[in-house]
């Protein structure tokens, strides 16, 4: 058990704590549930890309999905070995392609036509051969949230299939492309099996055409995903998320890369804000604490259900309460409705399920500077980034004063 209350004593709040532990459990289990077939999980660094979180992962043999060349470089302080790192997204600018290249990570994964012609003329200007990926968007509902449904045609992802076919006959025919792998990650907090399964069967399809035409793909890059327990969803076993996905591959021997981001870290954070006041408004109660949206944004976002455990030694009836922040917006809450017991200036309130898109998503709105993150692990707590003063927060703007 975590003790909060220490730690918040310790290091102030608002606060990140991040179970490391947690997080190698979810990883072992993961990579268990591939065990018989080479894999490598490449961690997408999104979900919570401090360094030291990164470096967790990297100690364990963890490869890193990265969507911008700032990730990039995070992995590699990390440790993370370029033969692991995967660089997607729909926009990347030059510079970004450049590095990647020169960096030589395992591949670039091209989300239309006209990045790879980017790709393509930078690696020949670089007298390079760049590997690339496709990233496919096979049309299918992942029955999740509309913001983190990514593998419908009405979505920004991928390309169709046709375009994909095309894209590999023509890196396949190109001295300065070399296309190793194919992509597909059709939403994020998936939590049926299906979608998986038949985006995964279209994607193998895809490759066994390839090889008709003999182009040979190293790896079958099956995107992250995989759901969490929030509130009460019925999560997907990693056992069964690997079955369904390698059943598909019948007689295809690739090698599976997965980019799972919140099953690793997210259930592993925990945020703590402390108790500033009650207060009520007509028949309305509020709780105000010292963490708000620019913190964690998801409950503002996508009205996220974070659980929340009150710490108190108050008693009484349990009573909802609408939990909000110091921001100077409506949409700052946290939790709307949600049954507390009476509180008092300096409890604390742990929000869960905080390890994943919590302090990555954060922000200096209001000008407030981001929270502290602690890490613990067999039992010992230690600090792995710094609050941030208001000197942080004012440091690129201070000089234009004088003018
Ligand atoms: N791979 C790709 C290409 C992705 O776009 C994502 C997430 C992942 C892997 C990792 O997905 P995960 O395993 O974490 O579900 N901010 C939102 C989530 C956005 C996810 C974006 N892409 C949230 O707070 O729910």
């Amino acid at each position: 058990m975590i003790d909060f209350k220490k730690l918040a004593q310790e290091y102030g709040t608002p606060l990140y704590v991040y179970d490391f532990d947690y997080m190698t459990q979810q990883y072992e289990e993961l990579k268990e549930a591939f065990r018989g077939r080479k894999s490598i999980i490449a961690y997408a660094v999104k979900a919570n890309s401090n360094l030291s979180v990164v470096r967790h992962f990297a100690k364990m043999g963890s490869g890193a999905d990265c969507v911008s060349i700032g990730e990039v470089r995070r992995a590699f302080l990390a440790g993370i070995p370029a033969y692991k790192i995967i660089f997607s997204g729909v926009g990347k600018s030059d510079d970004e392609i450049r590095e990647a290249i020169e960096r030589d990570i395992l591949y670039i994964n091209v989300e239309s036509e006209a990045e790879l012609d980017r790709v393509e003329l930078i690696a020949k200007e670089l007298g390079k051969v760049s590997r690339i990926s496709v990233r496919v968007n096979p049309n299918i509902d992942p029955k999740t949230h509309p913001y983190i449904s990514t593998g419908l045609h009405d979505n920004k992802f991928g390309v169709d299939l046709d375009s994909a076919k095309r894209m590999y006959i023509r890196a396949n025919n190109s001295k300065h492309l070399d296309p190793v792998g194919i992509h597909f990650h059709i939403g994020s907090q998936l939590t049926e099996l299906d979608p998986i399964r038949e985006a995964s069967e279209i994607v193998a399809d895809l490759v066994r055409s390839l090889q008709a035409v003999d182009i040979e793909l190293k790896f079958f890059d099956i995107g992250g995903g995989l759901g969490i327990k929030y509130d009460n969803e019925i999560t997907i076993k990693p056992y069964d998320y690997a079955q369904a996905i390698l059943g598909t591959l019948t007689a295809l021997d690739m090698t599976i890369l997965c980019e799972p981001g919140r099953f690793l870290t997210a259930n592993a954070g925990y945020f703590i804000t402390k108790v500033l006041y009650e207060k009520q408004n007509g028949v309305k109660r509020f709780v105000v604490v010292d963490g708000a949206m620019n913190d964690l944004l998801r409950p503002s976002l996508y009205n996220a259900y974070h659980e929340i455990e009150a710490i108190t030694e108050s008693e009484g009836a349990l009573r909802e309460a609408d939990i909000v922040g110091p921001v100077c917006e409506s949409g700052d809450f946290f939790a709307k409705d949600y049954k507390l017991p009476p509180l008092k200036h300096n409890d604390l309130l742990v929000i869960k399920s905080a390890g994943a898109y919590g302090f990555g998503m954060g922000s200096n709105y209001n000008t407030r500077g981001r929270s502290a993150e602690v890490a613990v692990e067999g039992g010992e707590a230690r600090l792995i980034r710094k609050r941030e003063s208001f000197d942080d927060l004012i440091a690129l703007e201070k000089e234009f004063l004088e003018n």
